[in-house]
């Protein structure tokens, strides 16, 4: 009879069915030959502290956590690394000797992407406009203030909770502007991100005239379904560099796949095709 130690990881969240972790992950395990499943985990919010800890228990080498349970894998991590710990939430847990360890990938994720994507075009030396102040727009600002932007210009509809974000990551460099102004902050700008939840299937679309803004600006929705957003679109049109969100979403989960399973794996073209053929039977 042939044993098997099969490496296990997952990705929880509230409801599941909708995110393709599984796909993404299940596609490299295949391509490396890996014995390992990734399976998605379908945990209340009330009870995500609890499953969050039985992860060794079960013999997981770790998981994602997605929405709305970001918040949670900080909180009942053991350790917590100094980026997530700055972003104020968690989307890789790792399990080493029994201890889980939490990081985020998000912020490298958008970067690696935003690089990928805009190539030569990517101007980081001049201000960048990001709309929205939720968890997304946390990761967002850290991997840009870590890029090094001379000015991020932060506008969100509830002006508070831009000022909450710029006064906890800000060291100066994040200038709140009102979402009234939102056309007018355009002016100046190399890069444009749009982190809001709108413009995305079943959400309102983004009410945003790209007049202003620089033509050689870059602008890159974190919205990827659709994968054209109206914004990416308007922006083409102008002839801008528009980068989807998608990348994002592949490139955050190298991390936590080498973490598990011991492969750096690679986000190729063939990986994007499949995710994108997914989104388009939804
Ligand atoms: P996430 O973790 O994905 O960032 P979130 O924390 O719910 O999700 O944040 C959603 C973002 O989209 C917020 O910036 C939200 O603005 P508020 O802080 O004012 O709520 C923004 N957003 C969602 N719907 C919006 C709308 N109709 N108009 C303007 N902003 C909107």
């Amino acid at each position: 009879m042939s044993s098997r130690n099969p490496i296990l990881a997952g990705v929880m969240g509230w409801p599941i069915g909708h995110s393709r972790s599984p796909l993404i992950h299940g596609y490299w395990l295949k391509r490396h030959g890996i014995d390992g499943y990734y399976v998605p985990l379908s945990v209340k919010p009330q009870e995500a502290a609890e499953a969050i800890r039985a992860l060794p228990k079960l013999g997981f080498a770790g998981a994602n956590c997605t929405v709305p349970h970001k918040h949670a894998a900080l909180a009942a991590a053991d350790e917590v690394d100094a980026l997530a710990g700055r972003i104020g939430a968690a989307n890789t847990l790792v399990v080493r000797d029994g201890r889980i360890f939490a990081t985020n990938t998000d912020a490298e994720g958008f970067l690696t992407n935003l690089k990928a994507g805009a190539g030569v075009a990517l101007r980081l030396d001049r201000p960048a406009v990001v709309l929205g102040a939720g968890g997304a727009a946390r990761a967002v600002v850290v991997a840009l203030l870590d890029a090094g932007v001379p000015e991020i210009v932060l506008v969100n509809r509830t002006r508070d909770r831009a000022e909450t974000l710029a006064a906890e990551l800000g060291a100066g460099r994040i200038r709140v502007a009102s979402w009234d102004d939102r056309n007018r902050a355009l002016a100046g700008a190399g890069l444009l991100v749009n982190t809001t939840s709108m413009g995305m299937q079943g959400q309102p679309p983004l009410e945003l005239d790209l007049a202003d803004m620089p033509a050689d600006a870059v602008v890159n929705d974190i919205v990827y379904a659709p994968l054209e957003t109206g914004l990416l679109a308007a922006a083409r049109a102008r002839g801008n560099v528009a980068v989807d969100g998608l990348g994002m979403l592949l490139h955050q989960a190298v991390p936590g796949f080498e973490a598990w399973f011991g492969v750096r794996p690679e986000v190729t073209a063939e990986l994007r095709q499949i995710i994108v053929r997914d989104l388009g039977e939804t």
